[in-house]
């Protein structure tokens, strides 16, 4: 049942205020400024003893894992990053005692991830998932994790499924923060940022008629390029893998910091460039990359916390803690791929040559 949408994409992104909603019920402990995460299976004893995080998932849960990588960095001064879980199962890993693994996965069925947490547990390796389909094969598999509550997605393109991904992934490390470094007042602070997602999410969703506007006045596009730096890229990656899947324009993601190492050379009026700019310690970097593309008179859609003036166009989204933008920063462009496959007469729920869960190697 699509309740009243035409498609599952476009109704799925307008229940991610709800969704979100839902992932941090019940779980925030105001008194020692932390969350409790239920199915975890990991001690605060075990907590400290992990040395290095890594998050395995494919597509747009590996995106998500990006961000989470970066969430427990920040917040749980954990090192950790984010990998195909395609690529690491195939390079014969190092794998290491002190080290947590993460699966990641929105139908916990995804073949590459099982058979690397597979890989794993044969290793002796702790393996946690972060899943959305409750008793599912990776869900069944992992020592412990937690569910995502993102509710069923069944458009091929996921979308409040990465966006709740994030959130579990910010839950988890707040979680670690708090049994290590993080400061009460940086876990309260944290705290009230999650806590101001839904309503600045349906702020977001309410700029529908203006993000529709925006994705006919780019549809000429042959070919899109998405940057953002740090926190921003992960979001550029995602986004630009949501408007090909489902417009099937081609689209390539670059750290901003990278265009002068060669992609700068595509620039022209035909290529243009879709620019995450938070207002964090990165604004002046992306501002000059921004004006490295006028330069080359490429036209500019920035999503941002301010009108950027070196952009063509901006997609103000409301500003969040630092940490917490990458959440808020996607869904504009979530609904920009949507509205420029519809302008195309795409099938969106069931893009060309996809499927919703990719159980073969
Ligand atoms: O179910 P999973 O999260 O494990 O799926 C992983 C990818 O196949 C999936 O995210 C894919 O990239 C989607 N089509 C993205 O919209």
């Amino acid at each position: 049942d699509m309740g009243g949408h035409d498609t599952y994409m476009h109704k799925e992104i307008s229940e991610q205020a709800d969704a979100v909603d839902r992932v941090l019920r019940g779980r925030i402990d105001d008194r020692f400024s932390t969350v409790h995460l239920g199915g975890l299976n990991l001690d605060a004893r075990e907590a400290r003893g992990v040395r290095r995080i890594k998050i395995l998932g494919c597509g747009t849960s590996y995106h998500a894992g990006q961000i989470g990588a970066q969430l427990i960095e920040e917040l749980a001064r954990i090192p950790a990053d984010a990998e195909p879980a395609s690529e690491f199962r195939y390079r014969n890993p190092v794998v290491d005692p002190d080290t947590l693994y993460v699966a990641v996965s929105q139908s916990g069925e995804t073949y590459d991830v099982l058979a690397a947490v597979q890989e794993l547990k044969r290793k002796g390796a702790r393996v946690l998932g972060v899943v959305n389909v409750v008793g599912s094969a990776i869900a069944r598999e992992a020592d412990g994790g937690t569910y995502v509550h993102a509710g069923p997605e069944v458009c091929v393109v996921s979308t409040k499924c990465f966006t709740n991904t994030v959130v579990a992934f910010a839950l988890l490390a707040l979680h670690l923060g708090r049994i290590r470094d993080l400061s009460v007042a940086d876990g309260k602070r944290i705290i009230d940022g999650l806590r101001r997602l839904p309503e600045q999410i349906s702020e977001i969703l309410g700029r529908e008629d203006e993000i529709k506007r925006l994705a006919a006045e780019y549809a000429d596009a042959k070919s899109m390029m998405f940057i953002g730096r740090v926190r921003g890229y992960p979001v550029a990656r995602e986004a630009s893998l949501k408007l090909k899947e489902v417009s099937y324009i081609h689209a390539e993601a670059y750290p901003a910091s990278e265009l002068k190492h060669g992609p700068l050379a595509l620039i022209e009026p035909a290529m243009p460039t879709v620019a995450i700019v938070p207002d964090d310690d990165l604004l002046e970097k992306n501002r000059a990359a921004m004006e490295e593309i006028k330069a080359r008179s490429g036209r500019i859609l920035a999503v941002a916390h301010q009108v950027q003036e070196k952009a063509d166009h901006t997609i103000v989204v409301p500003k969040n803690e630092n940490e917490l933008d990458p959440i808020l920063m996607g869904i504009p462009l979530q609904l920009f791929a949507y509205h420029t496959a519809l302008a195309m007469g795409r099938d969106i729920d069931k893009p060309r040559n996809l499927a919703k869960s990719v159980t073969v190697e």
